[in-house]
């Protein structure tokens, strides 16, 4: 494991900072990315192991984050159970999407070979990367691939068609994430054997379902794949947006770290969750896309006290960086955290 301000945070080490990355931070925020994207298309970026992990590693060298996280997709997942998947302008698409026959899952062929430059890629980035960056390795969990899989794109945002199936189908459901949570099982443990740092599983759409039966009938299923990677003795990081106060049941029986949405509070989910627990989160990215830094710095502030008392805390925003956030705003961030005494006795 890299010897670095973010394993030592995992491990419960206290450290002068918390350390910080962001999800979605290799991509189009970063100039030097839009740059490679002038030659190259994200499949193209995705597939080729050694532009993969140039991509992985230049939030670190352009934004001075901490941790670097594999450049690729929830999605090969669906693509290596054979669904056919294309990156489109309107972001993912499955030609044929699993609507909800037995013989349609039946059909799909699982093709691990499609995972292989994964690996390699890892590889590489693991003999680039400076000994004190962590690597993040990750996957989508099991209900969010779902919600793709099943609807076949992301253009409506309430994915009506899987959450219809999910209600009025459960068996069909559940042997559906069975299939995605076998294969989810073999490729993180593979990640885990090729060396990451640390894992995140991204429940992107967890909020979708009443989050009772979040816990119920998906819970079980996250476990599974976060017990497999902690087996290796890798940390993991469980990512589940918008499950609010359900939080209370993500403990350390889960996972190592969970991160928190924006629409949460830090404080109120350290009182919902087991204290062995660590967080992670939840500045809202929309500020920044804001040009006043007096408005982004206050927002910074209101972490102060947080970050005094909780050492267990990696700092993060509450999803994903989005292609309209000014990459100085997002580099002022990280040197903030960076340069900020946080009082840590
Ligand atoms: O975090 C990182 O920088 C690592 C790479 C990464 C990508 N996708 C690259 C990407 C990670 C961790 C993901 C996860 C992912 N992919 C999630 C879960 C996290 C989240 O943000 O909610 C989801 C739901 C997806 C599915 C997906 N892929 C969507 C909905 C889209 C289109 C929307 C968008 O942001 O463009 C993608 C495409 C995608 N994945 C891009 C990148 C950099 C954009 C590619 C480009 O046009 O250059």
């Amino acid at each position: 494991m890299s010897n670095s301000i973010f394993t030592d945070t995992l491990k419960g080490i206290k450290r002068e900072r918390p350390p910080v990355w962001f999800m979605r931070q290799a991509g189009r925020v970063l100039p030097s990315y839009l740059k490679l994207r002038e030659t190259y298309s994200f499949r193209e970026l995705m597939t080729n192991p050694e532009l993969t992990a140039e991509v992985t590693l230049l939030p670190v060298n352009d934004l001075g984050v901490d941790a670097a996280i594999l450049f690729s997709d929830i999605l090969v997942i669906p693509e290596a159970l054979g669904m056919d998947l294309k990156f489109t302008d309107k972001g993912p698409v499955f030609e044929t999407p699993l609507r909800d026959s037995k013989n349609q899952l039946a059909s799909l062929k699982v093709d691990t070979s499609k995972l292989e430059h994964i690996y390699k890629a890892l590889d590489i980035i693991k003999k680039k990367k400076p000994d004190d960056i962590a690597l993040i390795g990750f996957c989508g969990s099991p209900f969010t691939t779902f919600c793709y899989m099943v609807e076949g794109n992301s253009t409506t945002h309430n994915f009506s068609s899987a959450i219809n199936l999910f209600y009025s189908n459960p068996k069909a459901s559940t042997e559906i994430l069975e299939t995605i949570t076998e294969l989810s099982i073999e490729y993180v443990t593979t990640q885990a054997e090729h060396g990451i740092d640390v894992f995140q599983l991204f429940e992107t759409h967890a909020g979708l379902i009443p989050s009772e039966m979040y816990i119920e009938r998906i819970l079980p299923f996250v476990k599974r794949i976060t017990n497999a990677v902690r087996i290796k003795n890798t940390p993991v990081i469980f990512f589940p947006k918008g499950i609010g106060a359900g939080i209370s049941h993500i403990n350390y029986d889960i996972a190592d770290f969970v991160s928190i949405d924006w629409q949460s509070s830090l404080a109120e989910a350290r009182t919902l969750c087991n204290s062995k627990i660590g967080l992670q989160g939840n500045l809202d990215p929309r500020i920044l896309s804001i040009d006043n830094r007096d408005i982004l710095e206050k927002e910074l502030e209101k972490y102060l006290s947080f970050g005094k008392l909780n050492h267990n805390w990696i700092f993060n925003t509450g999803h994903g960086l989005s292609p309209d956030n000014s990459f100085d705003n997002v580099k002022f961030v990280v040197d903030w955290v960076k340069q900020t005494n946080w009082n840590r006795e």
